[in-house]
């Protein structure tokens, strides 16, 4: 479907916001983010079933990282921890990857009694191409001797499955800022503080060195040996960070990048909505600024959850195509403010979750809405193609900046550059569109119930000489039937869901926008002092990433 988009022409007075003026810029200082941007991290104890293993390799999950991989570079990187890698310890007669058991009084989400066996490691075969973050344990390995013994185990296993290049980072220990008041149960008495934290940190990764050295030679090298920390939940909790820090935590100077968590909201404090909360970019501003004021001496990199969104408890409810949007939104705002790498936690049967890689009896097999948010967020900063203005022989990663929208909290827009020049632009429309019975993305409403979708049209200018002649722009859109949806989603018309093609891309020929992207024409001979107009349609509750090419 083509359109012609030189100058729009505004026919009439808005009662509601439904076109803004973007001001963009050609160049922009270079502050690129590191390769692999788009990353995930992954709970401990749902790593195989996430990944397989030797003789059942997860080949759904391979196939969704490789399309990442594909568009953008490099493929995730995988973080492997969360709050079961610290209840997990080692039985070695164990014939299989892991043994989890829940008990729901500390959580229905994950096992919180946990052993692993010789064949976890293996899970860490079966993604080619791809760099680890493994997480040992210390919320038990500093509480009781089967703990302890458990790192003393591990660590010669971790490493070599981790050799050849595997390894990223190691973590020890998963938001020890509350280990002493913890809901799924404390494992460190009221009175912990960050004094008793680094010390049991030190003596834990020196053992981790020490067992390195012995096993694993090439990963004790000065420049191998590193760990992202502190790994907190928060800013706001019974250990902090720059306390730590202060504390001597790299007295070793082995932390190699800053990590901390985000949780944009939980599901059950009280008046979280999907619009009000993940749908508001105010919200995603002040949530990822409050880490800034915190960490701005730090590198960073930075591990985030949304909210375990639900529309109501227990019906098996699903993540929304809204809570995707709001994946685009704090993903590349935190690339603006200078996060380096995200990695977006998942587990089996997480309602958050970009795919739930088997079938279990809470959760269907399937891509989930959030993948799609990711592939837009790597297609915004991948490689500019060789007919781009931006284009260098010399790859290079993309700048974030954010274009402030001041008038509304629910639309946003970012520009991409590569080495210094715009590569690219995306629009987010929040605006809540529904199409389904209360918006629980089960039951289609009927069409007479439906009102038309709105929109609002991104306006910016830029210097006619930025488009070197060529009239056009590509539009690639993140789309589904509204942000209620739970199904039928897609970017670009392509759909990476699993009952297509078991998650490689497929292009769909029943989407309106179809067989290519949207080209939107620059006004031809059309001048504003030098300038070239465009505007871009987004309806609500949808994107639109606009390419110079
Ligand atoms: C959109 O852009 C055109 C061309 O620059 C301009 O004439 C028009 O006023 C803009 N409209 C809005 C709402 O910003
Ligand atoms: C370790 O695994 C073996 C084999 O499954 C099992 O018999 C034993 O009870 C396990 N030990 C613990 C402490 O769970
Ligand atoms: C490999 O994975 C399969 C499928 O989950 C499982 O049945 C098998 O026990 C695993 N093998 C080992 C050695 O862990
Ligand atoms: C798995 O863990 C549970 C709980 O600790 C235990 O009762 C069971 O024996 C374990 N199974 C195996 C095969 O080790
Ligand atoms: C390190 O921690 C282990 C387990 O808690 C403990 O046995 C050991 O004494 C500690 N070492 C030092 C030097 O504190
Ligand atoms: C171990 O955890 C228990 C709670 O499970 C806690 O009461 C105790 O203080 C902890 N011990 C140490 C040494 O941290
Ligand atoms: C490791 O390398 C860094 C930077 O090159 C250096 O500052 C540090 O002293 C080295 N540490 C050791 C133990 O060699
Ligand atoms: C959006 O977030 C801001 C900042 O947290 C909040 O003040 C505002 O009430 C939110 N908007 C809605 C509609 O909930
Ligand atoms: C739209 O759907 C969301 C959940 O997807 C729900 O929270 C909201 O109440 C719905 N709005 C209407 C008007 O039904
Ligand atoms: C999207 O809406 C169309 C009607 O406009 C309907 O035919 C289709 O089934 C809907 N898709 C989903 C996944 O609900
Ligand atoms: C669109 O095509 C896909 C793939 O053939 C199919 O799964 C889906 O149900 C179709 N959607 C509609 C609304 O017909």
């Amino acid at each position: 479907m083509r359109r012609i988009l030189s100058f729009i022409a505004y026919a009439f007075v808005p009662t509601v916001i439904n076109a803004v003026q973007i001001s963009v810029d050609e160049s922009a200082s270079s502050n690129p983010v590191f390769d692999g941007y788009v990353s995930y991290s992954i709970e401990f104890s749902s790593f195989p079933e996430f990944a397989g293993n030797n003789s059942r390799p997860n080949t759904f999950s391979e196939n969704l990282l490789g399309n990442l991989g594909k568009i953008i570079g490099t493929k995730p990187y995988i973080r492997v921890g969360g709050n079961t890698q610290d209840y997990a310890l080692y039985n070695a007669s164990l014939p299989y990857g892991l043994n989890g058991t829940i008990d729901p009084k500390r959580s229905s989400d994950y096992p919180t009694t946990i052993f692993i066996g010789p064949s976890f490691f293996e899970s860490y075969n079966t993604f080619k191409n791809t760099k680890f973050i493994h997480g040992f344990n210390l919320g038990l390995g500093g509480n009781r001797t089967s703990g302890w013994q458990t790192l003393l185990d591990t660590v010669p296993l971790a490493c070599k499955a981790l050799g050849g290049g595997k390894l990223f980072a190691w973590t020890y220990g998963n938001e020890p800022d509350l280990f002493s008041t913890s809901a799924q149960g404390p494992v460190r008495p009221p009175s912990w503080n960050e004094a008793e934290f680094v010390d049991q940190w030190l003596n834990g990764t020196r053992k981790i060195q020490e067992l390195l050295e012995k096993n694993c030679p090439d990963l004790a090298k000065n420049g191998t040996y590193e760990y992202i920390a502190p790994s907190f939940a928060g800013v706001g909790n019974k250990l902090k960070a720059p306390k730590a820090w202060g504390e001597g935590l790299n007295e070793d100077k082995n932390i190699k990048l800053f990590a901390t968590h985000n949780y944009i909201s939980g599901a059950t404090s009280p008046g979280v909505t999907l619009q009000g909360t993940l749908m508001n970019h105010s919200m995603t501003k002040a949530s990822v600024d409050a880490h800034i004021v915190e960490y701005d001496k730090l590198r960073r990199s930075s591990l985030a959850r949304p909210t375990r969104y639900t529309t109501k408890a227990d019906r098996g409810s699903q993540t929304p195509f809204g809570a995707a949007l709001w994946g685009v939104d704090f993903n590349l705002y935190s690339a603006s403010v200078g996060f380096k790498r995200v990695h977006m936690h998942m587990g089996t049967n997480y309602r958050y979750a970009s795919w739930q890689p088997i079938a279990t009896t809470k959760a269907t097999i399937g891509t989930k809405a959030p993948y799609y948010g990711n592939i837009a967020v790597a297609s915004f900063l991948a490689p500019p193609l060789p007919s781009s203005p931006a284009y260098s022989s010399s790859s290079s990663q993309a700048t974030v900046k954010h274009l402030p929208i001041p008038s509304t909290p629910f639309l946003s827009a970012y520009a991409a550059y590569h080495s210094t020049t715009l590569s690219r632009l995306i629009f987010l429309n929040m605006n809540s569109y529904n199409t389904t019975a209360s918006g629980e993305g089960l039951v289609p409403l009927p069409p007479t119930s439906l009102v038309p979708r709105p929109s609002v049209t991104f306006n910016f200018t830029l210097p006619a000489a930025y488009f070197k002649g060529k009239k056009e722009v590509v539009v690639k859109r993140l789309m589904a039937n509204g942000s209620d949806a739970i199904t039928g989603i897609t970017w670009d018309a392509w759909s990476y869901n699993w009952e297509l093609d078991e998650g490689k891309p497929v292009r769909l020929a029943n989407v309106t926008r179809r067989s290519e992207s949207e080209r939107a024409w620059v006004g031809e001979g059309v001048s504003d002092g030098g300038k070239v107009g465009l505007g871009v349609v987004v309806e609500a509750g949808s994107v639109a990433l606009v390419e110079f090419v």
